[in-house]
């Protein structure tokens, strides 16, 4: 039988009807939630993910603004910015779409961010707390490919988790939230790396498989236990001359050949891709919440 398609599309409509209802109960007591993004430069990809964000926002009573600057601004320029807007008092979350051109530093950037504001879950401060055990918010990938799970009926609790890729955006994050002594977590991972020997052997012993290294199409079907769940975190884009773009994005897994093998499986695009965006908009509202003293959760 084929795998069931966990549609991160279907599932995010649900969680978006939840957070409108949270993003009401904002706005009849006075406070209107608002999201700041700040981009770079003009990185086709980052445009791209921008304007989903500010559509997303839109579609759950979150106010957003984006705030472009050109490629050859200065790290300064960035920085007093982002001081402007934690001194803001209408401003509850600030993103700082990444990656930035190459003259800035990625780290005292997202160091700068207020804690209360980093709707993205990156600074330090708040990659600590995630990784004790007492979150402020939950980084927005991994956070929605564990909403796929448990939504989906695969809760990962007392599962094997191997999860591919060790980056700050996925890799680790998703590791410290799956670990934790919780309802929705609690499995065992293991994380795999490019340095990792005999990748196949270990991702055939996974209950739960987590594409999240950025190649594409590497998890291929020999790597996967028959009837494993299987997310894939990837979005490459890779050359299609029949397509307008002239591109197509295409994940991290051989999703044609995992289909028969896999118990369920997301696609990409329309699986992980949607869930990222209206985690920022759960995110955005907590903050939101917790800033005016309205907790929404
Ligand atoms: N670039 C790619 N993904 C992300 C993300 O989740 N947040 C930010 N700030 N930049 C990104």
């Amino acid at each position: 039988m084929p795998a069931k398609v966990l549609s991160g599309k279907d599932i995010s409509a649900d969680i978006k009807t939840e957070l409108q209802a949270k993003s009401d109960q904002l706005h009849e007591q006075g406070v209107t939630p608002r999201l700041m993004m700040v981009r770079v430069g003009e990185d086709p990809a980052s445009v791209s993910y921008m304007k989903q964000k500010e559509k997303t926002a839109g579609q759950v009573g979150v106010d957003s603004e984006t705030v472009v600057f050109p490629e050859d601004a200065s790290e300064e320029t960035l920085l007093s910015k982002i001081t402007e807007l934690n001194e803001d008092p209408t401003c509850h979350g600030i993103l700082v779409q990444l990656p930035l051109p190459r003259h800035i530093s990625q780290d005292p950037v997202i160091e700068a961010i207020d804690p209360k504001k980093d709707v993205d879950c990156f600074h330090p401060q708040n990659v600590g707390r995630l990784l004790i055990g007492n979150p402020y918010l939950l980084p927005c990938t991994p956070h929605g490919v564990q909403q796929i799970l448990v939504r989906g009926g695969y809760s990962p609790e007392g599962k094997h988790v191997v999860v591919c890729g060790r980056s700050n955006l996925n890799g680790k994050p998703l590791f410290g939230i799956l670990i934790q002594k919780r309802t929705g977590a609690n499995a065992t991972v293991t994380v795999c790396h490019t340095s990792t020997r005999d990748l196949a052997d270990i991702t055939r012993q996974a209950d739960i498989l987590v594409a999240a290294m950025g190649a594409p199409k590497s998890i291929t079907a020999d790597m996967v236990k028959e009837g494993a769940v299987v997310i894939d975190v990837g979005v490459n884009r890779v050359e299609d001359p029949s397509k307008k773009s002239g591109f197509r994005l295409v994940g991290d897994t051989d999703y044609d050949a995992l289909v028969d093998k896999a118990e369920a499986i997301t696609p990409v695009p329309g699986g992980v891709g949607p869930m990222t965006v209206t985690m920022l908009m759960w995110n955005t509202l907590t903050a939101a919440g917790v800033q005016s003293g309205i907790p929404v959760d």
